[in-house]
């Protein structure tokens, strides 16, 4: 009778393992679980589907550019038409994304060609409808654009020649009156870049702006733009005035542009 109420007597030691092993099943479970997920999802990105996968997402995020980590102060290179069709129209204009125009579909572009070149050039560099400014890459240059028309337009039937419209260059005598007006109205801001206004000789600031055209510059001056007041804040100013004071001004940033970054302006 005793045998018996010792044999189902709990010992301490019993007790311990009994509590061990308690928390340890459940453990050894979940881990197995966590172990045979990890296992599947190993399973499924097989070699060559994580590429692939990534290749397709690139692909769909082509359209907005393809980023590359580019060394500010290497010397900048044209690229052909080729090569921007390939880095970037071909996001859209290789699919047909958007509504754009495919590239060697010539009934795609019989009409846009009919248009003429002109026409196109500056719906690529302002932007159309769904067809992003420069195709959504700021970086390129007005050539570098044009030479992009040019290579999808002529592989669908048209002879087109990359050019740029030539700006009106400014008489010597409106760059004299542009430089008194400046002197009077917008010095004060631009010689010091107070506010942010960019200084006639700060050539990053000017970069992008040089590149927007005189049309741009001629409606911030006289419009005003973010910061910058119409006619420098003197409404008695002529939008002739205004307009000779920015060919003077962007006169001023194209030399000291030409003067920092010789190279460059040669290749222009
Ligand atoms: C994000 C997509 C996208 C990219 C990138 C893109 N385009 Fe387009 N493009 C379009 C769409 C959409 C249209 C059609 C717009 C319309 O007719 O409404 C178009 C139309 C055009 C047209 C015809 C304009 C006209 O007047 O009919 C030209 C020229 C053009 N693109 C040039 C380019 C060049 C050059 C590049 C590369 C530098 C480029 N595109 C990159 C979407 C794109
Ligand atoms: C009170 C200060 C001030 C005066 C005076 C002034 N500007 Fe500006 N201007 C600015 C600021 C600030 C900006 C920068 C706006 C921005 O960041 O876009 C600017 C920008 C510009 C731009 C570039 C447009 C752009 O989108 O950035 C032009 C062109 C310009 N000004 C022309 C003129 C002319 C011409 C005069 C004289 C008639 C003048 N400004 C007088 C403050 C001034």
């Amino acid at each position: 009778m005793s045998d018996h109420i010792e044999m189902t007597k709990t010992t301490p030691k019993d007790f311990l393992l009994a509590t061990l092993g308690g928390l340890f099943a459940p453990g050894l479970a979940i881990f197995l679980i966590v172990m045979l997920v990890l296992g599947v999802q190993a399973r499924m990105g097989t070699p060559d589907a994580a590429p692939a996968a990534d290749k397709a997402v690139r692909e769909r995020i082509q359209s907005f550019g393809v980023s590359v980590a580019v060394d500010p102060n290497a010397p900048r290179v044209e690229r052909s038409g080729e090569v921007v069709y390939t880095e970037v129209c071909s996001g859209c204009h290789g699919s047909g994304a958007l509504g754009a125009p495919r590239f060697k579909e010539k009934a795609d572009w019989a009409k846009r060609i009919g248009s003429g070149y002109d026409t196109l050039l500056d719906h690529a560099l302002k932007g159309f409808n769904k067809m992003p400014s420069r195709g959504g890459d700021p970086d390129l240059s007005d050539m570098e654009v044009a030479r992009g028309i040019v290579h999808m337009a002529n592989a669908a039937g048209a002879n087109f020649q990359p050019t740029l419209k030539k700006e009106p260059e400014p008489s010597a005598a409106d760059l004299a009156r542009g430089k008194g007006v400046y002197a009077d109205n917008c010095a004060s801001c631009h010689d010091t870049g107070v506010t942010g206004a960019q200084k006639l000789n700060d050539v990053q600031a000017w970069k992008p702006l040089l590149k927007e055209g005189k049309a741009f510059l001629y409606n911030a001056a006289i419009h005003g733009s973010f910061g910058g007041p119409a006619k420098g804040g003197n409404e008695k100013l002529s939008d002739a005035d205004a307009k000779v004071a920015v060919d003077y001004m962007v006169a001023e940033a194209r030399a000291a542009a030409t003067a920092k970054v010789p190279a460059k302006a040669a290749a222009k």
